[in-house]
């Protein structure tokens, strides 16, 4: 089996996310028919966390566990990552130790720096610039819901931040219409929307500051927070900015009728999404947070080659 790392979405083929979401399904069947899967029975992920984390860190360690393997979690404290020692002798060292490593970083170039080094998998539990575990379950929830995936319009209302570029690369791959509504200095970058539209087969990028403009006809609205981790000094600063950008029962009104309202967590209730809309008929927030358990052990099993390799 040829090493593969997942930095980004770009790292994976159409065929790769088909596999990967056929293998989420299988797995998400068979555990809850107690069927078990221990195909990564000897194997050790090396969680690395720089940030907080629930869903992620959780989702991990449970996918490790339920599919026979262990998980250890080290965080900035234990490894002192890049400071200590380098990202490299870091990487070169867990590559004799571990089967595969996840890591939560700030730069997106310590995770590419990481994958670099290592003979193992190197798994972007997410950075600053992208999140990929995240927008895969994202898509894939929206696949459980809807049945299919091309075509569809994801109205994404707030920060182009590093969960929307996921999502946006992904939508590119799978042939999603993606429609993001943030204020001016919140957009995506020029690079970044040439790389998404390089990535499309047709137009399907929208870039707008009017959040009424992009979620009008969506099947999908995503919101994040305004605030990610890092930005804590710009808290302020920002909840002005994006005033006129929560995602409400009005803004949910204008989408189609029965849209799904998304939101990768954590959210902060009155800020970006209303609890109303969080907590309404709409939002599938939940069974998507749910997925991410599924989804990062078809992850695991895609990347890490199985036993006796
Ligand atoms: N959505 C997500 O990645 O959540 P955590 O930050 O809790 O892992
Ligand atoms: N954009 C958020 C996502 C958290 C899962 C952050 O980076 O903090």
């Amino acid at each position: 089996m040829t090493l593969r790392h997942l930095t980004s979405v770009a790292d994976l083929s159409p065929g790769d996310i088909e596999e990967i979401f056929s293998m989420t399904r299988e797995l998400k069947f068979c555990y809850a028919r107690g069927i078990r899967d221990n195909s990564l029975e000897g194997k050790t992920l090396v969680m690395i966390f720089e940030k907080s984390s629930l869903r992620t860190r959780v989702s991990f360690e449970v996918a490790m566990r339920q599919l026979g393997g262990y998980a250890l979690y080290l965080t900035r404290q234990d490894i002192n990552l890049g400071r200590r020692e380098s990202v490299k002798d870091v990487a070169m060292t867990l590559s004799r130790y571990a089967d595969a490593i996840a890591l939560r970083t700030f730069a997106h170039e310590v995770v590419v720096e990481m994958a670099k080094n290592s003979s193992i998998p190197v798994i972007n539990a997410l950075s600053d610039y992208l999140h990929p575990c995240q927008a895969l379950t994202d898509l894939y929830t929206v696949l459980e819901k809807l049945g299919a995936l091309k075509g569809l319009k994801l109205s994404f209302v707030g920060d182009g931040n590093n969960v929307a570029r996921s999502l946006a690369l992904l939508c590119a791959k799978l042939g999603v219409i993606f429609q993001i509504a943030s204020p001016k200095n919140y957009q995506f970058s020029k690079d970044f929307k040439k790389e998404v539209r390089a990535m499309a087969k047709g137009d399907t990028l929208l870039v707008s500051d009017n959040p009424r403009e992009v979620v009008k006809g969506a099947d999908v609205i995503y919101t994040d927070t305004w605030i990610s981790m890092g930005q804590e000094v710009e808290a302020e600063k920002r909840r002005k900015d994006f005033q006129g950008y929560q995602v409400d029962s009005s803004l949910v009104a204008m989408a189609k009728k029965g849209v799904l309202v998304m939101h990768c967590l954590p959210a902060h209730r009155g800020e970006e999404i209303t609890s109303e809309v969080l907590d309404g008929p709409n939002s599938i927030i939940y069974d998507q947070a749910e997925n991410r358990l599924h989804v990062q052990k078809a992850i695991l099993k895609f990347l890490i080659p199985p036993k006796g390799v």
